[in-house]
């Protein structure tokens, strides 16, 4: 993490890293099995989440992730609070900074926001996903699930299919991907995959769907109309469906499929294959909570402990 101890890219994050926090979210999930599924560890600590944009998943789990860990939770989201009567985010930071918070987890529609927010507070900040910039957590949880599924990172190659263009999971995953020695590709229509947005990445681009015979995993991507406006990105849903969805007719023997969630069932993914139980998008919601335990664990936790081979037994006596 960098040296403040906050997770704003997934670029902060070594391989070292990456491999501790998901070895810690295997503990978490062995701790997760037992009757009492709750632990002691940041009792005392206060975490706020602040989201600015709609969230089921990710405002879900680090609720519940924080609360496991025993931490005071406390939610806030733009509808409801003063950001509707025009308080600025540099305001509403300073007042919850005022609160002492030893983490806040933020998502805000603006790319670049979270790392903006994180100069007025001395809180440890979680990007939980800035526009179409990053969702370092996602990618996280996303390499959680394929390491449990496929048993290794190294050498695996994942393919990104659809909307590439407003993806923050597409970004932060491939960079995740490509730290632990996977082989990533952006396939989609010119229009989401322009010239130029996947300068710097290192990955393989297409627009070819048939490039999807390639991959061992093939990573359904959300259209984001949210994001488009009136773009006019694709000539209809139902031809981007055609062309780009995701199905088992266009599938490999031994192919799997993911989705970040919240899915648009008949245009990025046929409503049969989101129910297949092959596909991993339930795998991933369950690793998003483990995951998301090891983060807030680590941002707040002394790094020797962390190191620790038996640090679950260590949480749990604590
Ligand atoms: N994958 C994801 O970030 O989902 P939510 O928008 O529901 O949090």
């Amino acid at each position: 993490m960098s040296a403040r101890r906050s997770l704003i890219g997934i670029g902060d994050l070594s391989r070292d890293d990456i491999t501790r926090l998901l070895d810690l979210g295997e503990r978490f999930a062995e701790v997760m099995s037992r009757d009492i599924k709750k632990v002691p560890t940041l009792r005392g600590r206060t975490i706020i989440n602040l989201f600015f944009e709609s969230s089921t998943r990710t405002a879900t789990s680090f609720e519940l992730a924080g609360k496991r860990l025993s931490a005071d939770v406390i939610n806030v989201k733009a509808s409801g609070s003063s950001v509707e009567k025009g308080e600025t985010l540099k305001d509403t930071i300073l007042t919850l900074a005022a609160y002492k918070p030893d983490v806040l987890v933020i998502r805000h529609a603006a790319a670049g926001a979270v790392a903006a927010a994180a100069r007025y507070t001395d809180a440890a900040v979680v990007n939980a996903g800035d526009g179409k910039h990053e969702h370092p957590t996602q990618a996280l949880l996303d390499l959680y699930t394929l390491r449990k599924t496929m048993g290794r990172l190294e050498g695996l190659h994942v393919a990104f299919v659809g909307d590439v263009l407003h993806s923050r999971v597409a970004r932060s995953g491939a960079i995740a991907l490509q730290t632990m020695g996977a082989e990533v590709s952006f396939i989609a229509p010119p229009t989401l995959l322009p010239r130029g947005s996947a300068e710097g990445l290192g990955v393989h681009t297409s627009y070819d769907i048939a490039d999807i015979a390639d991959a061992d995993v093939v990573y359904a991507l959300r259209m984001q109309h949210e994001r488009m406006g009136e773009g006019g990105f694709v000539p209809s849903l139902r031809e981007y469906a055609t062309q780009y969805g995701i199905g088992h007719h266009r599938l490999r023997e031994g192919q799997r499929v993911m989705h970040a969630g919240p899915m648009n069932r008949g245009v990025e993914i046929t409503d049969q294959l989101a129910d297949d139980p092959t596909a991993l998008v339930t795998a991933q919601v369950e690793g998003g909570m483990v995951v998301r335990m090891a983060v807030l664990y680590d941002l707040l936790s002394d790094p020797q402990a962390v190191r620790s081979a038996d640090v679950v037994s260590h949480m749990v006596a604590a």
